[in-house]
């Protein structure tokens, strides 16, 4: 049985050797193909990305799953998964507007238990370990401290079809007026971390995927914020809540709830 540690250390080291990958590509011609919706775009960068990591992952720890994001996946014996995002945020990857990463997360049954997300353009790592804190680099890193509702900066982010979106715009609708401000930066590990560093005071989002959010909420929690799902603290698929408080996540898992599930899947 591997410790968490090591896994951390392995999560940490993958992030940043595929961050480089990632980092070193950005000012070439890359190629570009649609998934879900003509705005669903992946580029040959993710798909490289991810075959270097699923390589790496596979003879470090042969006995260990993967899921990733561009359809990599392998079937293990240990009860570990890796969880890979080669590239979140890859709109702004394609555009070089300054919000993506590289997301790795390392799950034990439900439960995130070693995760980092490499912040490319800010060439920031942040990581965390089932007990071992969060940190920034070399920094620990903490939520922000509690404020009212209406003080609180909130992050969010859309899926990739006009359905999804126009639903989202609508509960968006519905608590915009009760908060300081809305923040949309476009990758969701990111947004995550921001609630982990205070960048943020909360971010929410329906419609992600186990990549996006697996290695970044066991960063929120073990820096001392709230994750929460639809029916539990597990974040899921439908519905991915984090605040520095459980006040503001309850409140904005509650004003979600009522419109989903989407008609869209
Ligand atoms: C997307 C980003 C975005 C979020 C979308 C995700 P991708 O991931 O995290 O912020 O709003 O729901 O799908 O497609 O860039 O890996």
């Amino acid at each position: 049985m591997k410790s968490y540690q090591t896994l951390v250390e392995a999560a940490k080291t993958l992030a940043i050797e595929a961050a480089r990958l990632v980092s070193s590509s950005q000012k070439r011609d890359f190629s570009m193909t649609s998934k879900s919706s003509i705005n669903d775009i992946v580029t040959d960068v993710d798909k490289a990305a991810e075959a270097f990591l699923i390589e790496r992952i596979s003879t470090l720890f042969p006995d260990d799953s993967i899921v990733a994001e561009e359809g990599g996946t392998r079937s293990g014996t240990s009860g570990i998964y890796w969880v890979l995002d080669p590239i979140d945020g890859t709109t702004n990857f394609i555009y070089d507007f300054p919000s993506y990463s590289v997301s790795i997360g390392v799950k034990e049954g439900d439960n995130t238990v070693a995760g980092a997300v490499f912040n490319i353009a800010e060439d920031t790592l942040y990581w965390a370990g089932t007990g071992l804190g969060s940190f920034k680099d070399q920094e620990r890193i903490h939520v922000r401290e509690r404020v009212p509702i209406e003080n609180s900066l909130i992050g969010t982010g859309f899926g990739y079809t006009a359905a999804r979106r126009t639903a989202q715009a609508k509960y968006l609708s519905t608590l915009i007026g009760d908060v300081r401000d809305i923040r949309r930066a476009g990758a969701a590990s990111l947004d995550l971390c921001y609630v982990a560093e205070g960048r943020l005071d909360g971010y929410y989002e329906s419609g992600l995927w186990p990549w996006d959010y697996a290695a970044a909420s066991l960063i929120v929690r073990e820096a001392g914020g709230i994750v929460l799902g639809p029916t539990s603290d597990l974040p899921t698929a439908e519905l991915t809540v984090a605040a520095s408080n459980l006040e503001l996540a309850t409140f904005l898992k509650d004003r979600v709830l009522p419109f989903l599930p989407f008609a869209d899947g």
